[in-house]
């Protein structure tokens, strides 16, 4: 009956076809950011040992540049989706569910992580005439951060989810 009522469209807080593409939107803006992490860091990163210094610096930012673009439509996509489903289906902010709060405070020290990575090591390696690998390890160990607290976050969303 419940369902009935939300496919006809009469209760679009609930629709569970809107709040599913709103979910869809969420996991594939998580997918896209630990995707790319991952591969940036255990596929990309070894590979570029074949190379010599000057090629390596250049691959490695063309290949930072690129990833980063995608994580500027990503991040947002995902906060944005995420406290939409909290603050309309899920009853507003005052959700009391800890794996909700987990989720969002771990979002936004990830969202800060990225930030800083971004305007920090990451314009300067741009900037610098010649990048220190220092510069790329230090890049490294803030995506490595990252990918590990989008991990624990998945662990605590799959947690709640309802079987
Ligand atoms: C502002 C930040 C975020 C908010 C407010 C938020 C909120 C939510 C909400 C309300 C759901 C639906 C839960 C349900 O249907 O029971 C959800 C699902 C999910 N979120 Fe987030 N989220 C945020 C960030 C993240 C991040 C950073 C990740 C991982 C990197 C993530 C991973 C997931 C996963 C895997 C699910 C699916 C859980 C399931 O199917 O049961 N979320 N999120």
């Amino acid at each position: 009956m419940t369902g009935q009522m939300m496919h006809n469209g009469a209760n679009p807080t609930t629709d569970p076809a809107l709040w599913g593409a709103v979910l869809a939107l969420h996991l594939l803006g998580m997918a896209i950011w630990m995707g790319g992490s991952t591969y940036a860091l255990f596929v990309l990163r070894p590979s570029l040992a074949l190379l010599d210094t000057t090629q390596r610096n250049s691959v490695q930012l063309q290949t930072l540049k690129r990833f980063f673009l995608l994580v500027w439509y990503a991040m947002p996509v995902m906060l944005v989706s995420g406290w939409a489903m909290e603050a309309v289906p899920m009853g507003g902010f005052g959700n009391p569910d800890w794996h909700i709060q987990a989720m969002q405070g771990l979002a936004v020290v990830m969202a800060a992580v990225y930030l800083f990575t971004f305007f920090g090591p990451y314009r300067r390696a741009r900037r610098a005439m010649r990048p220190q690998p220092a510069t790329f390890d230090r890049i490294r160990s803030l995506v490595t951060l990252n990918l590990f607290l989008g991990a624990i976050v998945v662990v605590i969303a799959s947690l709640d989810h309802v079987f």
